[in-house]
């Protein structure tokens, strides 16, 4: 979606549809007043006679009969006036873009960005909720070309106002957004399409175009770094597993990186502890994290930040071939440490844990892995938030204040000792599963032996990563969820935070 800005009367801007904001208490706005008296007081009225309310997300597309250039204005409710933040502008922008498509308009122009008090983070949010809110996914589509998709949100600023750095922000927020789907529509491929093969070219294809060093580790390789773990989840597919390395060093050599690792299944039938049948064909998301380490750094690179970022990839198909991996195998990880396989459906902590240790020979100034992990996450948290845990509380700080900046919101999970429990084996170091009780908890501190003294944190995105119904500004299907946190947590580290 395009987002050219405009200097102009809005009472003199012709365009097809024309998205305001109001509030459900508040009509004396003067953009709003403005507004209802050009159109004869039908605005004031719909409220008045109770059509239109103003609450969160309603919208209402009217007519303006030939009174102003702007055929039609879209009606954005806000909620309360002095409650107006960030994500309900996002949220606004992503209802009123829902709300127009398909109705055969193409373009549009926004002053949601100049509700209330206005500024850049809320022309940002009012970007994001539109750039967002607007996709779909029709590679295969083949009986409809056109997916009703509005292709130009204009950026309408009335003259005078100021307006300094507005072209940067849309600039740089396109940007991200560009990021946040492209790891939507890795999620979305299939998983006959998405195998860890095709995450590897993807990868490759993206460092090329955005400067970042790519390499991609084959099953040898990995043999030689004794993966033992990340291999024995790879034994059951005929998919051969890659381990996908991204370099984005834009700070120095003197500077430790941040790195990245994103869990990439491409897809997880249990392998030999099958999944039940229902639903399964979801499980081609739990790449998720993959797709989100993947976007960060095409966002990080195409914003030039100056950060050192290293991203991690290991990608692998989870099935119950002939000579996939059992219950009651033992297999050596890469960090020496022994894992019993009580349920080969826990097989994300088995790549991670060598990706974690992998990860250690960058020296991280920070380690954060995304995954989609355990249903157990899901079950605590819903679609609402990601899991957080962690070993450092600057670490889990700076990231929970990155997620209240973009709204992709995380909540923390305790990592107890006695959690550490749950997760001893008889025969070896450690099992992969501790069973029904605290799983996304157990799970986490699975991962926190594999990372040392290294600062780290786990987000357990099995909850965040798919939405089963449309949210304004996420349409049903994959979020994209990690890019926009991540990109404000590596803003923090450029600046300095
Ligand atoms: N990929 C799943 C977790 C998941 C479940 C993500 C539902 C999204 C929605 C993961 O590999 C898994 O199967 N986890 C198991 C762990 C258990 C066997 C300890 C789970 O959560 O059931
Ligand atoms: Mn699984
Ligand atoms: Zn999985």
């Amino acid at each position: 979606m395009k987002f050219p800005i405009t200097v102009e009367d809005p009472l003199s801007h012709s365009c097809q549809a024309l998205m305001v904001g109001c509030f459900e208490d508040d009509n004396t706005d003067p953009l709003f007043m403005v507004l209802d008296q050009a159109v004869g007081g039908c605005l004031g009225l719909l409220f008045k006679e109770g059509d239109f309310s103003g609450k969160t997300n309603k919208t209402r597309i009217m007519h303006t009969l030939g009174k102003i250039p702007a055929e039609r204005l879209v009606l954005v409710g806000l909620g309360k006036k002095r409650e107006l933040t960030d994500e309900r502008i996002r949220q606004g922008a992503g209802s009123a873009i829902q709300a127009l498509r398909g109705t055969g308009r193409k373009s549009c122009t926004t002053l949601l960005h100049l509700a209330g008090r206005g500024g850049n983070g809320f022309l940002q949010a009012a970007v994001e909720g539109a750039a967002l809110g607007g996709y779909r996914f029709s590679q295969y589509k083949t009986r409809n070309d056109d997916n009703g998709a509005i292709e130009e949100a204009r950026v309408l600023y009335p003259p005078g106002y100021a307006m300094e750095m507005a072209e940067k922000v849309v600039s740089e927020t396109q940007k991200v957004c560009e990021a946040v789907l492209f790891a939507r529509d890795l999620v979305t491929q299939p998983g006959n399409v998405a195998t860890p093969a095709f995450l590897a070219e993807k990868a490759v294809e993206i460092s090329a175009k955005y400067g970042i060093v790519c390499q991609v580790l084959e099953r040898d390789e990995m043999e030689r770094n004794a993966m033992e773990a990340l291999l024995a989840v790879a034994r059951g597919s005929r998919q051969p597993p890659r381990f996908i390395i991204l370099e984005y060093m834009a700070a120095g050599a003197k500077v430790r990186p941040t790195v990245l690792v994103g869990k990439g299944i491409t897809f997880d039938s249990g392998g030999i502890s099958l999944k039940p049948r229902e639903g399964m064909e979801k499980m081609k998301d739990d790449m998720a994290g993959g797709a989100a380490v993947m976007g960060t750094l095409m966002a990080a690179a195409a914003l030039k930040l100056p950060v050192n970022l290293v991203g991690l990839i290991p990608a692998v198909e989870n099935l119950p071939g002939g000579g996939a991996y059992k219950p009651g195998d033992v297999f050596k990880s890469m960090s020496g440490q022994t894992i019993e396989i009580v349920n080969t459906d826990a097989e994300g902590r088995m790549i991670l844990c060598d990706a974690l240790h992998y990860a250690k020979r960058y020296r991280p100034a920070a380690l954060i892995d995304l995954a989609t992990l355990t249903g157990a996450c899901v079950v605590a948290l819903g679609s609402f938030a990601t899991g957080l845990m962690g070993n450092d509380e600057g670490l889990k700080r700076a990231v929970i204040k990155a997620a209240e900046t973009s709204g992709e919101r995380v909540w923390e999970l305790p990592l107890w000792e006695e959690y550490g429990e749950l997760m001893k084996s008889d025969i070896a170091d450690l099992k992969n599963s501790g069973g029904a009780e605290a799983g996304a908890i157990s799970a986490g501190w699975f991962l926190k032996n594999f990372v040392g003294k290294t600062r780290w944190v786990h987000l357990d995105i099995a909850g965040t990563a798919w939405m089963d119904k449309d949210r304004p500004y996420m349409p049903k299907g994959a979020t994209g969820v990690g890019v926009r946190l991540l990109v404000e947590y590596l803003r923090g580290v450029a600046n300095g935070r």
